[in-house]
């Protein structure tokens, strides 16, 4: 790494989301279909000479060992065999990807520094793989990108069909969510119970190959866009609801939040008619932004080192 390396790290939308049950470990069983847009932070990489350093253009995100770039350099430095903290990088961090927003922006960060650094560090990727589910339940999606469908935690990934690309309306409320409560809240409404997976649904997560979307958007079937967290949060911030009806009234072909919130997106096969919704939506004062679904091939050359 003589000269400075910029990668960029996508966000992530999550198509459906269903909560199957709690686990032992903390966490919950899901069924869940990520898919990567275009929206996107941008890491630059330097050699330096002394210990690793962290800088981000948003003073909001905190840079210290608490970030998951700063932890995933410190998976991949004592991965490599090397002793004490890391060393000779300093990474620069643009942050355009709002945080708190079910977005995935601090994992797909931390899945950009485990790739980068372990390529320069020379760590083997089976270790990538154990760093990423270490670092969180879904910093593995973004090692792969595109439209995945995720088990387990999130991080059982298998590779789905990957539809035409659709545009998206991003809508970002004032407050964020963070993703421990939103389970949180999930749970206090009697968690799971009444979700347990039909024999139908338990065949479909061992068949992943019949989660193609076919007809997307519009035909997509709305069975597929359940996202179970979106009630409980809703609950708590009303507004969520409001502005999913309003991307619906604006010909958004799907509207949903983004994983545990606070983002909620829409849907729209083309161009104009997402302007025309974001341009009604700004109106009412909601902070919006314009993207686009990003395929795993794109994704990959994209986020290439
Ligand atoms: O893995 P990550 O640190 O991103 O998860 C944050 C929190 O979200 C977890 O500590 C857990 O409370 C909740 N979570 C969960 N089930 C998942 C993913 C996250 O309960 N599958």
């Amino acid at each position: 790494m003589s000269s400075a390396v910029r990668v960029r790290a996508f966000a992530k939308i999550n198509l459906s989301l269903r909560v199957l049950g709690a686990r032992a470990d903390g966490y919950h069983e899901l069924r869940t279909i990520f898919q990567s847009i275009a929206l996107h932070d941008t890491l630059t990489f330097r050699q330096v000479r002394g210990p690793f350093e962290l800088a981000c253009d948003d003073p909001a995100c905190p840079t210290d060992e608490t970030n998951l770039i700063a932890r995933a350099a410190a998976q991949m430095w004592s991965a490599s065999g090397r002793k004490g903290a890391p060393h000779g990088v300093a990474i620069h961090l643009v942050k355009r990807i709002p945080m708190q927003a079910g977005l995935g922006g601090g994992s797909s960060d931390a899945a950009v520094a485990l790739r980068v650094l372990a390529k320069r560090w020379r760590v083997a990727g089976a270790k990538i793989r154990d760093a990423a589910a270490l670092l969180g339940a879904d910093v593995p999606y973004f090692l792969e990108g595109g439209t995945m469908l995720g088990l387990d935690r999130g991080d059982l990934l298998f590779p789905l069909h990957e539809p035409a690309s659709a545009w998206v309306v991003l809508v970002i409320p004032d407050f964020g969510v963070s993703t421990r409560e939103a389970f949180g809240w999930f749970d206090a409404r009697g968690g799971a119970r009444g979700l347990q997976p039909s024999g139908s649904e338990l065949r479909a997560r061992r068949s992943p190959e019949t989660l193609a979307l076919p007809g997307w958007p519009e035909g997509l079937a709305l069975r597929e866009m359940v996202n179970d967290l979106e009630a409980p949060v809703a609950e708590h911030h009303p507004e969520i609801a409001r502005i999913i009806s309003a991307l619906r009234r604006a010909g958004a072909a799907q509207a949903a939040m983004s994983g545990s919130g606070s983002a909620v997106f829409g849907l729209f096969s083309d161009r104009s008619a997402a302007s025309a919704a974001m341009t009604r939506l700004s109106a009412g004062s909601l902070r919006t932004l314009l993207t686009k679904t990003v395929n795993r091939q794109t994704y990959q050359r994209l986020a290439a080192t």
